[in-house]
């Protein structure tokens, strides 16, 4: 501090001095218990702190998962649908790879694919598969197995018409999972089938067209404090489910 300032103006610099530091006390202070309720609220209302009971749980995983799925969409999640799907060759070598989940409802999950793509030979040779949403905002996890069926053209079709007019022609152009020279022969591809469809409906590709998983296990994660997570694993029973609650 330079020695010739006076007094008067030490003391005034004391009281700022002190002010300050009041300040960022009474700040701190106040923000403490703020913070905690903050991170509590949000804790629970992420299911960290309520969890799943059994009673929130129910009878039905199917109505369960709506209701997740629902939160899921409310919470903003990008693209809450985005799955992995799991399917294996016959002799069990698994392979596994993002996809939409396009419909759901009291009975089954479905998605939309190529046929002759890898996923749709194997689940051809193994119609078995499994689903697993992440919805990590929220500390929740949903792991589904079950048998698998295709849907009918005429389903199939419902669904396509909805699909935008390049995502149609995309379906035609791309023989899914299998060899291309490179990038312009895709493209070349397309230009082909837009050409070939200019002025009329696109029809449903003959290999292209949905499948219907039937759950017959069904586990909900919820995350917990402490790792003490909850995890209610429904497990089919004649036309029933059975309810187990197994360790995190
Ligand atoms: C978020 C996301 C969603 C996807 N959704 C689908 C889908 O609904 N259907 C599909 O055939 N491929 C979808 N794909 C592409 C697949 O992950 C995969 O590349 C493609 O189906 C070929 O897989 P396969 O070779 O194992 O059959 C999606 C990819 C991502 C990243």
């Amino acid at each position: 501090m330079p020695k010739n300032i006076s007094a008067a103006e030490r003391w005034f610099r004391r009281v700022v001095k002190l002010a300050l530091l009041g300040a960022i006390a009474g700040i701190v202070v106040w923000m403490w218990p703020v913070e905690v309720v903050r991170v509590r609220t949000e804790a629970v209302s992420r299911g960290m702190v309520g969890g799943l009971s059994e009673q929130a749980a129910g009878r039905d995983p199917l109505a369960l998962f709506g209701r997740w799925f629902e939160e899921a969409q409310k919470a903003g999640l990008y693209m809450p649908e985005a799955m992995a799907v799991a399917t294996s060759t016959k002799e069990g070598a698994p392979s596994v790879r993002m996809m939409l989940l396009k419909g759901h409802d009291a009975r089954a999950f479905e998605f939309y694919t190529n046929y002759g793509s890898r996923k749709g030979e194997e689940l051809e040779a193994n119609p078995r598969a499994s689903l697993l949403f992440h919805w990590g905002v929220l500390h929740r996890q949903v792991r589904v197995e079950g048998r698998v069926e295709r849907l009918s053209d005429e389903e199939s079709d419902n669904y396509f018409r909805t699909r935008p007019r390049g995502s149609q022609i995309g379906a035609w152009a791309s023989r899914q999972s299998s060899a291309v020279e490179d990038r312009g022969q895709l493209e070349a591809s397309f230009r082909e089938h837009e050409e070939r469809f200019k002025g009329t409906e696109v029809p449903l590709p003959p290999f292209w067209g949905g499948f219907r998983l039937y759950p017959e296990r069904i586990e909900f994660w919820q995350g917990r404090l402490n790792r003490l997570h909850d995890r209610v694993v429904f497990t089919r029973e004649g036309a029933g489910w059975e309810v187990t609650r197994i360790s995190p």
